[in-house]
């Protein structure tokens, strides 16, 4: 399919010792710089589901490719080039390392990636400058980007994380309950923020919040609990 940057297809998942299928889902693609909000209860999931479209877990039946590549058809060190090639992904915790400064903590993947390297040198002066431009855009400015990550407040944090994310314009950027840990406010600046720094780099934008206030701000909105087919059988179970 043209202009898709992810699908899915008949993927089932299972924890390892789990008798039951964690999800079933029968298809689910994403466009290039398509924005998706997807939700559902907490356990429902979401993160299994983000972790399997990222190649972190491969599915025990079906297809997740990314860019046209099935995760599954790559070996382990193929699948983590793959992965920091095209996929530029926000924790909840937002897992920076503490004594990097920021600008260091978004230069990170160019480190690992040489076409998110080459990407950030064709867009900017040098790959600082592209860091830095990162930084800006999520509203961060010179006074916090020398300065090592573990001084910052949990919303600078969290926009370093997220700049970190989108250097080198990654096609598909993925935010697992980004926001939870920021008050109302600061919630809907960071998302305004990211929505057009990812409308910026390109990039596809897969974000997970239990929080279903924020879905107007996206082009598609997918509850889990209705795609995922395990879950209806567990309901239909009980
Ligand atoms: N590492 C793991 N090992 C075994 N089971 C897990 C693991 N992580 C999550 N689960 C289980 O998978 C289900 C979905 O969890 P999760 O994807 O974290 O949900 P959500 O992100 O929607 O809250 C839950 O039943 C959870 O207990
Ligand atoms: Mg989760």
């Amino acid at each position: 399919m043209s202009g898709c940057l992810l699908e899915l297809q008949d993927l089932r998942f299972a924890w390892p010792g789990s008798a039951h299928d964690c999800l079933d889902i029968a298809a689910l693609q994403v466009a290039a710089g398509e924005t998706v909000f997807l939700h559902g209860p907490s356990g429902c999931g979401k993160s299994t589901l983000l972790s399997l479209l990222a190649g972190v877990l491969l599915p025990r039946s079906g297809r997740v490719a990314l860019d046209g590549v099935d995760w599954a058809d790559l070996r382990a060190t193929a699948r983590d080039r793959h992965r920091v090639d095209h996929v530029g992904y926000i924790f909840q915790q937002f897992n920076l390392l503490p004594y990097l400064t920021a600008l260091d903590n978004v230069l990170l993947p160019c480190r690992f990636s040489t076409r998110r390297r080459d990407a950030a040198a064709r867009s900017a002066r040098s790959l600082r400058a592209e860091g830095r431009h990162w930084l800006a855009g999520m509203g961060l400015d010179a006074s916090v980007w020398d300065r090592p990550a573990h001084t910052l407040s949990v919303g600078q944090q969290q926009r370093v994380a997220a700049a970190r994310a989108l250097v080198g314009q990654p096609g598909l950027v993925i935010a697992d309950e980004p926001t939870s840990a920021l008050d109302e406010d600061r919630r809907d600046v960071f998302l305004d923020l990211l929505l057009s720094a990812c409308a910026a780099a390109g990039s596809a934008l897969v974000l997970v919040s239990h929080d279903r206030r924020i879905a107007q701000r996206f082009g598609r909105e997918v509850a889990l609990a209705q795609i995922n087919r395990a879950a209806r059988a567990a309901e239909g179970d009980a």
